[in-house]
Parts: C-alpha cells; structure tokens; sequence
C-alpha cells in the first residue's frame, strides 16, 4: 500500500475504505472484507449511525491477532451539534467508546457548521430546513487543538472546508489541520483547492471518489461513464478503477476512500496499483471536470458553503 506523510509526521494510506451507508451486518462484514483484501485505513463518522457494528469488527481483527490497534489508520468526525467547545472532548469520548478504541489516528470537524445540541442528529426548524447554530469553527477547532496537544488523538483535520474557510483558520490556529477531506472525482476535481492544499501542506483525503456511483446524480456515475470505461478496456480494469487510479496519480497529496459493501467490488477498488494511466489519459479524465458536487451542503443543510 502507498502512502502519504501527514504535517504530523504520521503516515496515512493512499486507499482507505468509507462506510457511509455502510449499515448492520453488511457493515461490519465489509470492514472484515476489505482488512482480508489489504485495507488498513477505514473512514467512519458518529453521523453515519454505525459506530457500534464498525468497533465489533475492529475488535474482532485484534482478537483474531490478525492486526494490532497500531497497524491499522482510523479516522472518525465530530459531529455537527457538538462543535461548542465544551462538547467536543466528551463527543471524543463517546465516539472511542462506541468503537471500542483507546484513540483514533485522525479526527476530522465533519462540516464546517455547527447544529444545536439536544434536538437529535439532524434538527429541523418549523419549516423544515435545518438548524443552524453560531459557533465559529475556530473555536471548535481550539477545543480540536486541546484533544491533539493533551496527546488524545494522533491528528486532527477538517472536512468541506473550502479555501477561503481554510485560510482563515490556517492563519489563526496553533496546530494546521493534517487534513482536509472533500468530494474529488472527475466530475469535482477542485484543482485550486488541491493546489492550495498542497502549498500549505495539507493532506487532502478524496470523499465520494467514485462520484457516489451516480447516486441521484446518474449523469456523474464514475463507474460506468464512456470516457473512463474506454480508457478501462485498454488497461483491463473498470471505469471506477481508472477513476480511483487516476486520484492516486494526480498528486502526492491525495488518499481516497471508495465505499462498498459488496466483497468483490472492496477487492476491485484496492486493486489499483498495478497499472498505469498515461499522460494523455490522465488529461482526457481532467477534461470530464464539471464542478459538480454530489454531496450538496445547500440541499442537505441550507449552507450553500461550495456554491
Ligand atoms: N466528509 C464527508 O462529509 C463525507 C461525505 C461523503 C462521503 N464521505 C466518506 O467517503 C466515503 C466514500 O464516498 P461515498 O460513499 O459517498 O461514495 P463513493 O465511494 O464514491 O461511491 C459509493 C457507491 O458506489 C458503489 N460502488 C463502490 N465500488 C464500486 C465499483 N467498483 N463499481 C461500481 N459501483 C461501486 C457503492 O455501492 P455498493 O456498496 O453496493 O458496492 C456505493 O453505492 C463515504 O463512504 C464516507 O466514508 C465523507
């Protein structure tokens, strides 16, 4: 496996497993796939409901004695309704506690907002929009920046976090986030995010890589768009292949993190690095960028933060 240095020193793997939507037995059995396949970076969140599955599959890869706690890199989010300082140190906790873990090696402010506590996950107003609540993300992250210095995480990073957000709290903060994780893929290449990243040294995990596979957005479907899938035939790989591939070559700087449950497809994403894109493919692939976000801030939360 590659992998990239963190602003901490740390290494995290260039290919990762994502688990949004990764639920119940399907859940748990995907993590125990993809460490069988060579996975050894997982990407969780309190938000996606499925932190107590995703522990008793950890648990059950270091009771086999198949890996220690130290061989494998896992991230988690804080949640939006707990970005008030005070909060963020017990939400920690919580979130080590449902994944039966003593530490994580990277903690991410999953959006750069925050929601009010004590109304569930996701609070609505009367008209249904969601709640909103007022605390600067520099604050959340002085409170992100204590967990990092009393030595209870390994790194701490944000998600979402565009340009002008993340200079803002580049300039003001102690520790610079070790990571930034956002929606890159052909269809959202983000090139001056990724150069910017790049300058101030951080790292940059690529979300939704496969473009969610289309989800509503069938038009933006990585995995069976024409251009990708000819480029696929040449070198006998997929169309999600080439597109996950083409991440791994378009810079030093990015990890990606596919999603799947089904065993076969967690053994096609990590099997990417054995082939070669050429110039001319990867320049046909930048070609396909459209600015297109599938994972939309304004339709899921009412901040319109990408547009
Ligand atoms: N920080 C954030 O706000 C944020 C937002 C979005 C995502 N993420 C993270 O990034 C991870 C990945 O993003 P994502 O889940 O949104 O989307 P994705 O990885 O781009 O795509 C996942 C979808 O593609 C399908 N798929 C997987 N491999 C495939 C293949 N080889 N061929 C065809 N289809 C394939 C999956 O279905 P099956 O499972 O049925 O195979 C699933 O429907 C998430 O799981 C999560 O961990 C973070």
């Amino acid at each position: 496996m590659l992998h990239s240095t963190l602003n901490t020193k740390a290494q995290i793997p260039r290919l990762g497993l994502g688990t949004w939507e990764s639920k119940g037995d399907d859940g748990y059995n995907a993590i125990l796939d993809a460490f069988d396949a060579g996975y050894r970076s997982f990407d969780l969140a309190y938000a996606y409901g499925n932190e107590e599955q995703v522990g008793r599959a950890f648990k059950h890869i270091f009771d086999s004695g198949k890996a220690k706690r130290e061989d494998l890199f896992i991230t988690s989010k804080l949640w939006c309704t707990v970005h008030r300082p005070e909060l963020v140190l017990p939400a920690y906790q919580q979130t080590l506690k449902n994944l039966q873990l003593d530490y994580l090696d990277l903690y991410l402010v999953h959006w750069p907002f925050a929601m009010p506590v004590g109304e569930g996950d996701f609070p609505k107003d009367e008209q249904g929009f969601r709640k909103t609540e007022r605390v600067p993300l520099s604050a959340t992250w002085k409170a992100m920046e204590e967990l990092y210095e009393k030595g209870l995480v390994k790194a701490i990073g944000v998600s979402n976090t565009p340009v002008a957000l993340l200079y803002e709290l580049y300039c003001g903060c102690k520790i610079i986030p070790a990571v930034n994780q956002v929606e890159l893929h052909p269809f959202c290449q983000q090139p001056k995010l990724v150069s910017f990243c790049e300058r101030i040294g951080v790292h940059l995990t690529a979300y939704s890589p496969l473009g969610r596979s289309g989800g509503s957005h069938a038009e933006v479907n990585a995995s069976t768009h024409p251009v990708l899938v000819e480029i696929g035939k040449k070198h006998n790989k997929s169309a999600a292949q080439v597109a996950l591939r083409w991440q791994i070559q378009r810079s030093q700087n990015i990890s990606i993190i596919p999603k799947s449950t089904r065993k076969e497809r967690i053994i096609e994403n990590i099997s990417i690095f054995d082939f070669e894109l050429t110039p001319a493919e990867m320049e046909q692939i930048a070609k396909l960028d459209e600015n297109r976000h599938v994972v939309d801030a304004a339709a899921l939360f009412n901040v319109p933060i990408f547009n």
